[in-house]
């Protein structure tokens, strides 16, 4: 497949230089550690990333937890191994820079055997949705979520949250967000209560989900049962494997 070469980091800064940072701050706060930037990515950004999920299409592992969850997921061990520019996007100090702004915290990466650290998730068979859940974080700090959409042609299936004012825990509202190619959602993992609804027949929806934290410790137990959530109902058993760095290509 043809690899279109594109400067990740300059096309990160120039969907940042689109986002009014204290607007964007002060709704981040007032939602609860919640926010939606609608199309934040960049067209560029949005066809390169396309390309690496077309590739990455083989690696979906299907998975399914009954009255939970149903849908597939590629992990980060086959994006390290085969999606430069979504691996670069991830870790690029400009995004990192910008959304420690946002959620006023020294943002980290996840350590390298976390699956979870940079994947996507794909809706592609009808009934395929995820249950109410926060994302807990496992590790010793906290766990931020990004959620970027990619393929978004779908009716039914979409991202809901329960909102919560800042402070006011009774206000709830709930609200069901469109993933279109290049929106990006953020959120402390611990603080909001979402789901994604059943997808339709004949429907797709693809979503770039990125993790970051404030500590990239996490205690034994805690790695154990995230190691098998993860295999349980995400990536399969090849995400208890320990990573193997010989797999990256840069
Ligand atoms: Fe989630």
């Amino acid at each position: 497949m043809r690899h279109l070469k594109l400067n990740i980091d300059q096309e990160v800064e120039r969907a940042i230089e689109g986002v009014d940072l204290a607007e964007t701050g002060c709704s981040y706060r007032d939602q609860n550690e919640f926010v939606v930037l609608e199309h934040f990515l960049t067209q560029p950004l949005v066809d390169q990333f396309l390309l690496e999920v077309d590739r990455l299409t083989p690696d979906v592992n299907r998975n399914y937890v009954p009255g939970h969850k149903k849908g597939g997921s590629v992990s980060f061990y086959s994006i390290l191994s085969q999606a430069s520019a979504l691996l670069s996007f991830y870790r690029s100090p400009a995004l990192l820079t910008f959304l420690s702004r946002l959620v006023e915290a020294p943002l980290l990466l996840c350590p390298e055997n976390d699956p979870h650290s940079c994947a996507l998730y794909y809706y592609q068979q009808p009934g395929d949705h995820i249950g109410f859940h926060y994302d807990t974080s496992y590790y010793k700090g906290k766990r931020y979520t990004v959620l970027i959409g990619l393929v978004e042609r779908s009716e039914h299936c979409r991202l809901v949250a329960r909102v919560q004012k800042h402070g006011e825990t009774d206000e709830i509202r709930e609200t069901r967000i469109p993933m279109d190619p290049g929106t990006l959602v953020l959120f402390n993992g611990d603080k909001l209560w979402h789901a994604v609804t059943p997808l339709g027949k004949d429907e797709e929806r693809i979503i770039l989900t990125l993790q970051y934290v404030t500590n990239q410790e996490m205690g034994p137990f805690k790695k154990m049962f995230s190691n098998l959530k993860d295999a349980v109902a995400y990536f399969g058993p090849a995400a208890l494997l320990p990573w193997n760095p010989s797999k990256e290509k840069g």
